[in-house]
């Protein structure tokens, strides 16, 4: 098993050392034992590149973050949110971009995670103008079903954009970047002060600064409109106007827009956080059960979600 033999191989090394920058027990990773390639994204913090792990042949994806900047701007906090949030999360979905191993040297933190190859939703919209129904079905499925995973570990996403919106092995979503995340409390469900991409933020931020569970449900409900009409739910010609919008729950669909995805998208994009479909504790008559029951979800076999082959992406 290939955690093992990082394991074994890292320790050995340990001992020939005699001193260690990482202090995570048996694990003595560094940049050296990675040969990296193509960078795979950039971020305003860091940089990912492709990377392998010879001993194994494994592929990963690894996040580089530079330690002086994070200082510089007050962000060394966020890669540690990062970690945590993605620890947190564990082994225990695969919708989630999870976290390998982490080490660092003289000037970086590095993240080395899951490798997903076939780039982004993002880009896939871009290349596509929309999705078919079905396809768009399929991946707002995968969604719904990832988020309540990470709303169950106490998590809230806070940044769901298309562009989080990974594609690995087998065309399936991986969620990723939880820089942004936040970690419920136990006994509270909001969190404040955070402000993510205009046009998925929830008006709740924008009017009271206050983030719920349910603000990742109003991104997803922006998701499947921009999945199915090609273009954002919520758009003005600045960040202001669109954020105006927002507020208001400015916005109309496009016609011939499917009858089924509008219901559902009418019943997430609703003002009140408390009132969006899925928004209610687990076991409650509101709770993800009650969203993964809509009729737009009819032909969707939620328990073999994660073994069936994905729709053609057209
Ligand atoms: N870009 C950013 N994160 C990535 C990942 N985990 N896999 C592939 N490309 C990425």
């Amino acid at each position: 098993n290939g955690h093992d033999d990082v394991r074994r191989r890292a320790q050995s090394r340990s001992k020939s050392r005699t001193k260690s920058r990482n202090s995570s027990v048996g694990l003595r990773l560094q940049p050296d034992d990675f040969e990296f390639g193509e960078v795979l994204g950039e971020g305003s913090y860091s940089t990912v590149k492709y990377a392998v792990y010879p001993p194994t042949d494994q592929e990963y994806a690894i996040k580089i973050l530079d330690k002086s900047h994070l200082v510089r701007k007050h962000k060394t906090e966020v890669a540690l949110l990062e970690k945590n949030v993605l620890a947190r999360l564990g082994p225990g979905h695969p919708g989630i971009v999870r976290l390998h191993w982490t080490f660092t040297d003289e000037w970086s933190l590095f993240f080395v995670l899951d490798l997903a190859k076939n780039g982004d939703l993002k880009t896939r919209l871009t290349d596509l103008g929309s999705f078919s129904i079905p396809c768009a079905r399929y991946y707002t499925a995968q969604l719904v079903d990832t988020v309540a995973y990470i709303h169950s570990k106490g998590i809230i996403h806070r940044d769901l954009k298309p562009e989080n919106l990974l594609l690995g092995d087998n065309m399936w979503l991986k969620i990723t970047d939880f820089g942004t995340g936040k970690i419920l409390e136990a006994d509270s469900d909001r969190a404040t002060t955070f402000v993510g991409t205009a046009q998925y933020i929830s008006p709740e931020l924008l009017i009271s600064r206050c983030t719920h569970r349910s603000s990742d449900l109003w991104a997803v409900g922006c998701i499947i409109y921009q999945m199915i009409a090609g273009r954002f739910a919520f758009n003005g010609m600045t960040e202001y106007l669109t954020m105006n919008l927002v507020k208001n729950v400015e916005y109309t669909f496009p016609e011939g827009f499917d009858n089924e995805a509008r219901d559902l998208v009418q019943k997430l994009l609703v003002l009140d956080p408390q009132a969006r479909l899925g928004a209610g504790p687990p076991g409650s008559p509101n709770d993800m059960n009650a969203l993964r029951s809509h009729p737009f979800f009819a032909s969707i076999h939620w328990d073999s979600l994660w073994k069936d082959p994905a729709p053609p992406m057209e």
